[in-house]
């Protein structure tokens, strides 16, 4: 409880355009190099690098908040625009290790974006993103931000920050992808599942 009350109000000043947070805690940025394996078309992928294409795929600022129990992290996060092959740009996706005590809420702030959910019992849901909406993602749901639009997917979340996030629940876990298909965003069956 000490170290609680030793921690002052916080204010926190942000931008979309550009994307920025102060004061700033960790930053996090994720190249296609970094999480190439996230996307179905490997083909695709590896040609986008080939071609000395690497581009920004998710920026995130996190607050300088106490890891600690008791606290609630805050970030701001960039999904940008674009696809591998016809899947489009977007988080790695990940379940809070705390599945019962932990979710998150995602206040999005600019952008057109699909929050793909699943629990551990194979449950699917799929929320939207966009200005003027708020998700609550229940503490043992899988969450994933896919950014459909032409713009940055941005969102401000907020969650327990004692909370690590779990990454082995990834592509060969979500039943089913955010593609392009004839122009329009379209779901498909994951192909990468159980396998
Ligand atoms: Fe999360």
């Amino acid at each position: 409880m000490k170290k609680m009350a030793s921690f002052l109000p916080l204010d926190i000043d942000f931008s979309i355009d550009p994307l920025d947070f102060t004061p700033k805690g960790e930053i996090i940025t994720r190249k296609l190099s970094s999480m190439k394996d996230a996307f179905v078309d490997q083909d695709a992928a590896d040609k986008m690098l080939a071609n000395g294409q690497d581009p920004l795929i998710v920026k995130v600022f996190m607050a300088e908040i106490p890891a600690e129990e008791g606290f609630l992290m805050v970030n701001i996060n960039a999904v940008y625009p674009g696809k591998v092959g016809n899947e489009y740009f977007m988080t790695k996706g990940h379940i809070h290790d705390d599945p019962e005590h932990a979710p998150e809420v995602y206040i999005t702030l600019q952008g057109n974006g699909k929050l793909i959910l699943q629990n551990k019992n194979g449950d699917f849901h799929v929320s939207e993103m966009r200005p003027n909406k708020i998700n609550y993602i229940p503490a043992p749901w899988a969450h994933r931000c896919v950014n459909v639009g032409d713009d940055p997917l941005i969102y401000i979340g907020v969650f327990p920050s004692d909370t690590e996030r779990d990454y082995s629940f990834d592509s060969r876990t979500f039943k089913q992808i955010v593609i392009e298909k004839a122009g329009k965003v379209a779901f498909a069956d994951n192909p990468l599942q159980n396998k």
